[in-house]
């Protein structure tokens, strides 16, 4: 007997962070990368390969025993045809459909049972409009397939504001490209948004992780904290058990993320916003704040390996994401960083750095005498520094422009 051969598709940071996991168990593992220089393919053995082609995916796919994901691209007739050739495809394409097709997962969510916001597929216009009437303004329409990190949400403040953009703005370039239908949603007054996180074998293991706080900033994931602070503990018991009831139903194998937005008084305190069928930003605490990260979790799950312990240690963690800076680089300030900061674990994903592109990401154990506080400041301060070099407690920095 050998070590099943783990194979991920995509060659992101996620496949990247999941390199060091599998090596840690001793699971061969292949990345099959977009191109050379992708993230994981800086770290770990890979073949370059286009996921949009069967004959590449076929390829791969015989190198190894299991298939799982980086990302949520991979056309789901192209998995069927692996499974039909006797592939394990992890999670397989009826379930990871939900996590490609919003209009998909928001029909899922209604027939679990579980709070959706109100909802509708929107092909025209006409439809817009009439939703926007009945459920008031504003809205919030989405493109169902593609979107990320904010791209492909458009937030329509009224009537008026949905006519100008089909007519000059993002609303006529999305029917113009044919991407319709697309789902309109209620606009959730949420205080804040949450994350659930579970991950599920294929015998049914099931294990879920503490709930997270995570803080958006212009669409994109920027802060996390875990467990969630002063989250009501019937309202992180009811959404835990929604992502396990989410991960069962559709059976969901490696891990899932629910991405929450928190709403006091209202249902059961909160509403499903999305799914992701894979390591999420809102789980990268857990590398260095749970006994068992995210990512060692998923390689053990889509393996049909006993799950770990999903305890979080110490006081908590904050998860502070690096975005591309002023800097063009990371290493001119990484030194300093490190030196500044030696309680931040620092991730980077030797990506090249552009204003805004995730590049990395920054955590604080609050564990001793540190304070969730204290680590969120730390988490902040270290990114800051690798980021544009001046922070404003360092004076014999330049001020930043
Ligand atoms: N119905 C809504 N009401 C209020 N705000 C919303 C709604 N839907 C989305 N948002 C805001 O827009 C953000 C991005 O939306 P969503 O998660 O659907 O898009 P995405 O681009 O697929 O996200 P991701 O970055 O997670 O891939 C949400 O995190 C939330 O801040
Ligand atoms: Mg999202």
């Amino acid at each position: 007997m050998t070590f099943p051969r783990l194979g991920v598709i995509g060659g992101g940071q996620l496949a990247r962070m999941m390199a060091a996991p599998a090596a840690e168990l001793g699971v061969p593992f292949r990345v099959l990368a977009e191109a050379e220089d992708a993230s994981a393919a800086q770290v770990a053995p890979h073949v370059v390969g286009d996921h949009t082609r069967v004959e590449d995916l076929r390829a791969f796919a015989a190198t190894v025993d299991v298939v799982t994901f980086d990302h949520e691209h991979v056309p789901t007739e192209h998995l069927r045809v692996l499974e039909a050739e006797g592939v394990a495809v992890r999670p397989g394409p009826d379930a990871l459909v939900h996590a490609q097709d919003k209009l998909v997962m928001r029909a899922a969510v209604e027939r679990l049972g579980l709070p959706n916001p109100a909802w509708a597929p929107a092909s025209d216009l006409e439809d817009v409009l009439a939703f926007g009437q009945a459920h008031g303004w504003p809205m919030v329409l989405k493109t169902a397939r593609g979107g990320y990190d904010g791209k492909g949400v458009l937030v329509l403040a009224d009537a008026d504001a949905a006519r100008t953009s089909a007519e000059e703005g993002t609303l006529g370039q999305w029917l113009a490209a044919g991407v319709a239908p697309l789902l309109a949603e209620a606009h959730v007054p949420f205080t804040r948004e949450l994350s659930a996180q579970v991950a599920r074998t294929p015998s049914g293991q099931v294990a879920a992780y503490p709930v997270v706080e995570s803080v958006q900033t212009d669409g994109v994931c920027d802060v996390v904290t875990a467990p969630a602070p002063d989250l009501d503990p019937a309202v992180a018991e009811a959404a835990s058990a929604a992502a396990v009831r989410l991960a069962e139903a559709l059976d969901v194998t490696g891990m899932l993320a629910v991405e929450l937005f928190e709403t006091p008084g209202v249902g059961p305190g909160f509403q499903v916003n999305e799914l992701a069928m894979r390591p999420h930003n809102s789980g990268h605490w857990s590398m260095d704040g749970a006994v068992t990260g995210q990512f060692e979790q998923h390689v053990r799950a889509v393996l049909d390996l006993p799950l770990g312990d999903v305890t979080a240690l110490g006081r908590g963690t904050v998860m502070k994401n690096l975005l591309g800076g002023t800097r063009k680089d990371l290493h001119t300030g990484f030194a300093e960083a490190l030196a500044a900061h030696p309680e931040a674990k620092v991730h980077t994903y030797g990506k090249g750095v552009r204003p805004g592109r995730k590049v990395g990401h920054v955590n604080v154990v609050a564990l001793g005498e540190r304070t969730l506080a204290d680590a969120a400041s730390a988490a902040e301060s270290a990114a800051a520094v690798l980021r544009d070099g001046a922070t404003p407690s360092d004076p014999t920095q330049e001020p930043r422009p």
